[in-house]
């Protein structure tokens, strides 16, 4: 029998043990003894991360809906799979068993079949946080299409350029959604997108604030007739383990979002592992992830993982502000959460709201509390302890990314000991190494390096959709032989790792990936605008926030320096949207720059932190005279 559920942490160690002496033998007698397959591999592992190429279970078939759903049916049938809670809370909660979901997932499928849909077509999901967010990810594996969802907070050229990079054809959306306060009009939005995709043949329309939309006859139709119509009942297609199951970008340090495509075998072991060992789930409990399903948080776990393990996961519609901030508090205690998995960003923003908001909710249903997307600081770390978890409930802090499609560095709770801001130890399966600046291995603990990973796992993205050579320079050429992933972590006495942040030029705000060249392209597209860099400083509540060095261009007209910080901002949140605009803003006549011609944020960095008491050699610089001046005019 595998060690399909770790509980103490001398079965960690041998089982991690285990995972790295023969990985191949592991995962093959996880996959085997937990996962309904069509058909079994032929090959557990082939990798080469020179080319790079990498295979889990090659030869295998399976339908991964079939795993979250069809197996649930005798024993779970008529468990709850998903909880919605909408954005009001005089809104009723929706309950729907496993055997509903299966149905409406079939129904979506069916509709998605007769819209013209077939295995390996693209499938832009541009939808709130309501369950047919749920239903369409899961419609589209159903039938093979490859889902590409796009959070709704992103704008119409944002939509516009990741539709276009992986030729969507269809595009699931809704009238408008619902976030605290605000009305959303989503469907303009798309209508906008549009205008620049003329491959988009068909518009999916969810009904949800029913507000008034424009429907462009031939491509948009309401969904709520189509899925009436439809049949309950729709045979998966069976799809090879190395299938594609879905594309979803994220940002890069220089260039276009990257479409990271992970397939479907290896990132269904995998998130369904994780999921079981890192939030301890058991067949009663109820569990909550506060992420939206825009970002892979919600890929992998409120959707595929917990739903792989039987289990009830909970999406929530609106924010912890509204209608005021013991929200979350009151959700937790309303459906007697077990498992809440929020971001570092939320816990600051509330802890600042003071512990009145918690004082008259329950929270004692909790068991285990987890956080992701971002380091979590000290202080956020121990309130949250405090508060939430009552120093009964252990904190997960999860390291993950988009390209990793599971979880790879947490504590497994009860099982490791926990140390505030400390992701613990690589789960199982993941072989880290620590490196230096001249690509050398850091051997030993107490070590401060660059985090690679040695070994593929079974959940890695396999590509970048239409671009293998940039995912291989990406990831795979910083290091010989290794993954690389961009963040510098550090490795304490006792060989835990504290994830200490981005080496490169991604920043990360309220837990966002956000790239600056993106952000850069987007200012300098201002008519005044000649030159722009940007780079993060640290904020108390987003972890850290955006700063912007701009030239501006000699126009001889002089204008409200205010105006055109308003200006630039309206351009950011209409190029990718208002999750990247600028929290300050400087002008200034020169930006540092190497005699290559290339701009030194790490002095631009030092000085938005207000901290110019190190800032190294300056003068090797090409102009090292506009350093003292952007000190002088900081904002
Ligand atoms: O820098 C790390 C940070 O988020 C990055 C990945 O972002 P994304 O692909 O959007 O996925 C976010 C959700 C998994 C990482 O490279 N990050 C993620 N989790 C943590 C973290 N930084 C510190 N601690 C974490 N627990």
């Amino acid at each position: 029998m595998s060690n399909f559920h770790i509980k103490h942490l001398e079965e960690y160690f041998q089982v991690y043990r285990k995972s790295v002496r023969n990985p191949e033998a592991f995962w093959e007698e996880i996959a085997e003894e937990h996962f309904l397959w069509r058909k079994k591999w032929d090959k557990v592992l082939t990798w080469d991360f020179n080319t790079p190429e990498i295979k889990w279970f090659e030869g295998a078939k399976l339908n991964i809906t079939e795993n979250c759903l069809d197996r649930h049916m005798l024993s779970r049938g008529n468990k709850t799979a998903l909880i919605f809670e909408p954005n009001s809370p005089d809104e009723k909660a929706q309950h729907f068993s496993y055997k509903q979901l299966y149905e409406k997932v079939c129904k979506m499928a069916n509709v998605l079949k007769s819209q013209g849909v077939k295995k390996g077509d693209r499938v832009c999901v541009y939808l709130p946080m309501i369950p047919e967010l749920t239903i369409s990810v899961l419609a589209c594996a159903r039938i093979g299409a490859i889902h590409s969802v796009v959070f709704a907070g992103f704008s119409a050229s944002a939509i516009a350029s990741r539709i276009k990079d992986s030729d969507c054809k269809i595009v699931i959306t809704s009238d408008g959604s619902f976030r605290g306060k605000k009305v959303i009009d989503l469907k303009s939005i798309v209508d906008q997108a549009l205008e620049e995709c003329p491959n988009v043949s068909k518009v999916l329309v969810v009904k949800r604030t029913h507000q008034p939309i424009e429907i462009t006859k031939g491509r948009d139709l309401w969904l709520e007739p189509l899925l009436k119509e439809a049949y309950p009942e729709c045979a998966p297609e069976i799809m090879d383990a190395e299938d594609p199951l879905f594309i979803l970008y994220t940002s890069g340090s220089t260039g276009s979002p990257k479409g990271m495509l992970h397939t479907t075998a290896g990132y269904m072991v995998y998130t369904a592992y994780t999921f079981k060992n890192i939030f301890q789930y058991k067949e009663t409990d109820v569990y909550w992830c506060t992420a939206d399903i825009g970002w892979i948080t919600g890929h992998s776990y409120i959707i595929y993982g917990p739903l792989c393990n039987g289990a009830t996961t909970v999406m929530f519609e609106g924010v912890p502000s509204y209608p005021d901030f013991s929200r979350f508090w009151q959700i937790i205690e309303k459906h007697k959460i077990s498992q809440f998995y929020t971001a570092p960003t939320a816990i600051r923003a509330l802890a600042k709201e003071g512990v009145n908001f918690l004082e008259n909710c329950n929270l004692s249903t909790l068991k285990v509390i987890g956080t992701v997307g971002e380091p979590i600081n000290e202080e956020a770390w121990h309130w949250y302890d405090d508060n939430v978890g009552q120093n009964k409930a252990p904190i997960v802090d999860t390291w993950f990314q988009t390209e990793t499609g599971g979880i790879m560095i947490s504590p497994i709770p009860f099982v490791t000991p926990t140390k505030p801001t400390y992701a613990t130890l690589p789960f199982i399966g993941v072989q880290l190494a620590l490196m230096d600046h001249q690509g050398e291995e850091l051997k030993g603990n107490q070590v401060n390096g660059r985090l690679a990973i040695k070994f593929p796992w079974p959940s890695m993205a396999r590509t970048i959709w239409g671009n293998h050579k940039r995912y291989k320079e990406t990831y795979f050429s910083t290091y010989k032989n290794m993954y690389f992933t961009g963040d510098g972590a550090l490795r304490d006495e006792v060989g835990y790792y504290r994830i200490t942040g981005r080496v490169d030029d991604v920043i990360i705000v309220s837990g966002h990936n956000l790239g600056t060249a993106p952000i850069e392209d987007a200012i300098n597209e201002h008519p005044a605008v000649a030159e722009s860099a940007i780079v993060g400083f640290p904020h108390n509540i987003k972890g850290n926030a955006l700063y912007g060095y701009v030239i501006l261009k000699d126009t001889g007209e002089s204008r409200r320096q205010d105006n055109l910080k308003n200006e630039i901002n309206q351009i950011i949140t209409e190029q990718i949207g208002p999750i990247a605009k600028l929290d300050k803003i400087q002008f200034t006549s020169g930006l540092p720059k190497t005699r290559s011609g290339k701009i030194m944020r790490r002095i631009l960095r030092k000085i938005a932190e207000k901290d110019t008491s190190n800032l190294g050699d300056i003068s090797t610089l090409l102009n090292p005279e506009c350093v003292q001046d952007i000190i002088d005019n900081v904002v």
